[in-house]
């Protein structure tokens, strides 16, 4: 569906000559059309404009981007124009017009794209129905609460009907639950409309529960990408393994991890805990046959795409000589406090 191909963005930095900001760099990646695309990255890591290279708000310095099959770069300005009617946008701070009412502010795309106001307002309706704020549709955005206005902001992204929605940071201005509602229509938005969605986050938690898959940036680079499960079970780039870990909250370390020491006695050990029953029986067996006996001393095992992921930390009591065996056994399996 997105297809970007060695796309590289250099902004002139205006101080001092030569070089330039590379905001990204180098960056090639595929989104499959229907699926749900997280991008994580540290502020500055290049995210937004990736996002704006998507609908062509930047023009990539080399590089090509491809939607839905279509070179936006080799297309005339209205065929662009086309291609940017079928991507919709939401962002962190809404952007809607004060001074319109919410019906007006969903209507607004439309009456651009050349709708006659009857149709505007019907259509208008109809998405405020999809998004829950029928009632809502005579009101102006400041008598809205946050989560209300960003669906508003989502019902005016899908008004012209996209095959792609564009989210940059949408849930980053909203709570813990009012950031669980907008998800949740973000996902009947890609579910019951089969729209594909791009979305940018610095929150690990958002990429877990709704992406299929997920791009990290640092530095304009894309470092890791790959099936959600995969990169959060697997992380190999170190910034991955950060976001991961965040998200995660799996291991005790630090201070936790002094107090898990001064509680057990005996030698502690993290074991990760998969999808893979094996792993499970294999731990059991080696714990059986060598008479080792635990204690859980932490446990942080969830769900991500509805398969178990996490770690335990045990506790492991019996002979030194066991332990010893059971822990050299467990070969690949990380010690506490081992990152
Ligand atoms: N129009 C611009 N002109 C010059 N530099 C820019 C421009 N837009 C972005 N940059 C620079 O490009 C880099 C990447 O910025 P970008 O906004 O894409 O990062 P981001 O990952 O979205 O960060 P954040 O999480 O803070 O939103 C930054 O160093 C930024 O200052
Ligand atoms: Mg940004």
């Amino acid at each position: 569906m997105i297809e970007l191909r060695d796309v590289t963005k250099t902004f002139p930095q205006g101080k001092g000559e030569g070089g330039g900001l590379r905001a990204v760099d180098h960056v090639s990646l595929h989104v499959p059309r229907g699926s749900v695309y997280g991008i994580v990255g540290h502020s500055g890591a290049g995210k937004s404009t990736l996002l704006r290279l998507i609908n062509h708000l930047e023009e990539p310095t080399s590089g090509s981007v491809l939607v839905g099959g279509a070179d936006l770069g080799a297309l005339g300005e209205r065929g662009r124009r086309q291609v940017r009617q079928s991507i919709g946008m939401v962002f962190q701070q809404f952007n809607l017009f004060r001074s319109r009412t919410v019906l007006g502010n969903v209507a607004y795309p439309l009456k651009v794209a050349g709708a006659s106001r009857a149709e505007a307002r019907e259509r208008a309706a109809e998405v405020l129905r999809f998004v829950g704020l029928d009632g809502h549709a005579r009101r102006y955005p400041e008598q809205l609460s946050g989560g209300q206005r960003q669906r508003v902001g989502i019902a005016r992204a899908l008004a012209t009907s996209p095959g792609v929605l564009l989210c940059d940071e949408a849930t980053s201005a909203l709570d813990p639950q009012t950031t669980h509602e907008v998800l949740a229509l973000l996902e009947r938005v890609n579910r019951e409309l089969g729209i594909t969605i791009v979305l940018i986050t610095h929150e690990m938690d958002v990429v877990r529960s709704l992406c299929d898959r997920v791009a990290v940036m640092a530095d304009g680079k894309v470092v890791e990408s790959g099936g959600v499960y995969e990169v959060f079970s697997r992380p190999q780039h170190p910034t991955t393994e950060a976001f991961v870990r965040s998200a995660l909250h799996d291991r005790p370390d630090g201070p936790a991890l002094e107090r898990l020491r001064a509680r057990h006695g005996g030698r502690l050990v993290t074991v990760p805990v998969t999808g893979d029953a094996a792993g499970g029986h294999e731990l059991s067996r080696l714990l059986r046959e060598h008479a080792v006996d635990f204690t859980v001393a932490h446990a942080g095992v969830g769900e991500v795409q509805n398969r178990p992921l996490g770690s335990v930390t045990l506790e492991l009591r019996g002979a030194e000589a066991d332990i010893d065996a059971v822990v050299a056994r467990l070969g690949g399996l990380e010690k506490a406090g081992a990152r």
